[in-house]
């Protein structure tokens, strides 16, 4: 196993927002998290990656083992850089100012020491480029004057750069038109068959996190109400009704 969250119980102050939710994760599945608007999908990411957000909710129960033990004291340095454990967060976080290559580059800072980094950054980029040929194509142009598929493409590529093996995506089909969200959810799989990288994402698009993720949890109001392959919960009446628009 590589990830199992226990009960897991979180608050923003007074406010609980995941009321004891439990799941896991082997390495080497894509394991989807869905829900509606404030069913506690991020709470959940924020909890596990704790990347350097001021904004992520106390665990005020339950625990979180990552490879058996428990990370909930893990500074977020180290579970970015001896776990290998990264987010794309919701929304874009990418440098405006700076290129698409420059964005990418400064991703790669956790292998800052490592003797073989230029290699690493120029075959990890190639990567990157190889799974979204749009982004090699745009190497110079400033992230700021990307489309917004394009930034959440870079996105994907900035935590590809720091050399995790286990990547959690929070709404990576917000804002994207059909074809690029399947271009994207493509990229994610292709990922996790050549690179064998572990992902998590949470989707309020149901009907495509299902067809690309091999298991899902369906999240609604800080519980998880459903759990199975995707294939099941894609046929679960309950959720065919309230995620699947019928
Ligand atoms: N910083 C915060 N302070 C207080 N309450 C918060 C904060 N962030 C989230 N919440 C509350 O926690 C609950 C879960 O929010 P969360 O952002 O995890 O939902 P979500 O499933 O990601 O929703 P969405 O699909 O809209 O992104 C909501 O009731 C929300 O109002
Ligand atoms: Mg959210």
């Amino acid at each position: 196993m590589l990830l199992e969250v226990k009960d897991l119980k979180v608050s923003y102050g007074n406010i609980e927002a995941l009321h004891g939710i439990s799941f896991t994760i082997d390495e080497g599945e894509i394991v989807t998290l869905i829900g509606a608007n404030g069913a506690g999908k991020t709470s959940t990411l924020l909890s596990l990656s704790r990347l350097g957000r001021p904004e992520a909710p106390a665990v005020t129960g339950g625990d979180i083992l990552y490879k058996g033990s428990s990370i909930l004291k893990t500074e977020p340095h180290t579970l970015i850089q001896k776990h290998m454990m990264a987010l794309v967060p919701e929304g874009r976080h990418i440098f405006g100012n700076l290129t698409v290559e420059e964005n990418l580059r400064i991703a790669a800072y956790s292998h800052r020491k490592d003797p073989r980094r230029k290699e690493l950054v120029a075959e990890t980029q190639a990567l990157v480029f190889g799974l979204f040929p749009r982004l090699a194509e745009r190497r110079k142009q400033r992230g700021e004057l990307l489309s917004g598929g394009e930034q959440q493409m870079l996105a994907v590529g900035r935590a590809l750069m720091t050399g995790s093996s286990f990547i959690m995506l929070d709404e990576p089909s917000m804002g994207l038109a059909p074809k690029l969200m399947y271009e994207m959810f493509r990229a994610m799989r292709r990922l996790n068959d050549e690179k064998h990288i572990t992902i998590l994402v949470v989707e309020q698009n149901a009907k495509v996190a299902l067809e690309f993720a091999g298991r899902g949890y369906v999240l609604k109001t800080g519980e998880i109400v459903a759990q199975g392959a995707s294939a099941d919960l894609a046929a679960n009446p309950d959720v065919k009704k309230a995620y699947l628009g019928g």
